[in-house]
């Protein structure tokens, strides 16, 4: 790819502000300016720098974050700041997109990616991606509550009973809330508050800490976010059956 070409398909704004970049000596590889628009660039495993800043090459964006309450998963917030504010220009350049979304006031683990193909995979409810959350429900969590969220329940304006995959009463928090750890295969609207509410709880906070088989990185801290190598960390192979 020649490295204007290159910086375009990274986020790096226009054509001719690539273009600018490059020929103003802002772009370096390997530690070396190169000012060439049409140097042939090898972009398997390659790190370039633009304006001192390093830069690793993803023909595809995949980026998790660990998303901070008081965020909303959208391109205009309506009431609060947006998650894609806290991403580079780049990024937001590429029009990476949240797969699913997340309340305002939920916390965890959010993925970003510009493969649309990616999103509607691990979106879509026939992949049944299990989703993993955190909740701090405002009462005790009963035997009953447990069996109704995993038997099903009835929400407004969906057909059929909505059950969670897997749950489990984790005990009173430190936030004095009632701990709640809930699975979900599906994205519905507000899914757990709805479903919690459904079967006689309250959920007052709300984390998710994993997303298919990737944990939330115990460092990435509130705001923070990192690149994922592939869709393979969310999503791993199935195993091959073993032969007769
Ligand atoms: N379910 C909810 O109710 N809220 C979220 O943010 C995610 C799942």
């Amino acid at each position: 790819m020649k490295l204007a070409q290159l910086l375009f398909s990274q986020g790096f704004g226009t054509r001719r502000e690539c273009e600018g970049l490059v020929l103003g000596g802002h772009v370096a590889l390997g530690g070396q300016v190169c000012d060439d628009l049409f140097h042939e660039v090898e972009t398997h495993g390659l790190a370039f720098s633009v304006r001192g800043v390093a830069w690793p090459f993803h023909a595809c964006a995949l980026i998790v974050m660990n998303k901070p309450a008081g965020h909303e998963c959208s391109q205009k917030p309506r009431h609060h700041a947006s998650v894609y504010s806290l991403l580079p220009a780049p990024l937001r350049r590429r029009d990476v997109q949240t797969i699913g979304r997340l309340d305002e006031d939920t916390t965890g683990l959010l993925l970003l990616t510009d493969d649309g193909a990616l999103i509607h995979k691990l979106t879509s409810p026939r992949h049944h991606v299990p989703k993993v959350y955190e909740a701090g429900c405002k009462h005790p969590v009963s035997q009953a509550q447990l069996d109704a969220l995993q038997a099903g329940v009835q929400l407004a304006d969906e057909t059929g009973f909505v059950r969670a995959a897997a749950v489990e009463a984790t005990g009173e928090r430190s936030d004095g809330f009632y701990g709640l750890r809930i699975t979900l295969t599906e994205g519905k609207y507000h899914q757990v508050k709805r479903m919690v509410a459904a079967a006689g709880n309250r959920v007052e906070a709300l984390h998710r800490s994993h997303f298919g088989a990737l944990a939330l990185p115990a460092d990435l801290l509130p705001g923070q976010w990192r690149w994922l190598d592939g869709p393979h960390l969310i999503l791993p192979a199935a195993p091959a059956h073993a032969p007769r």
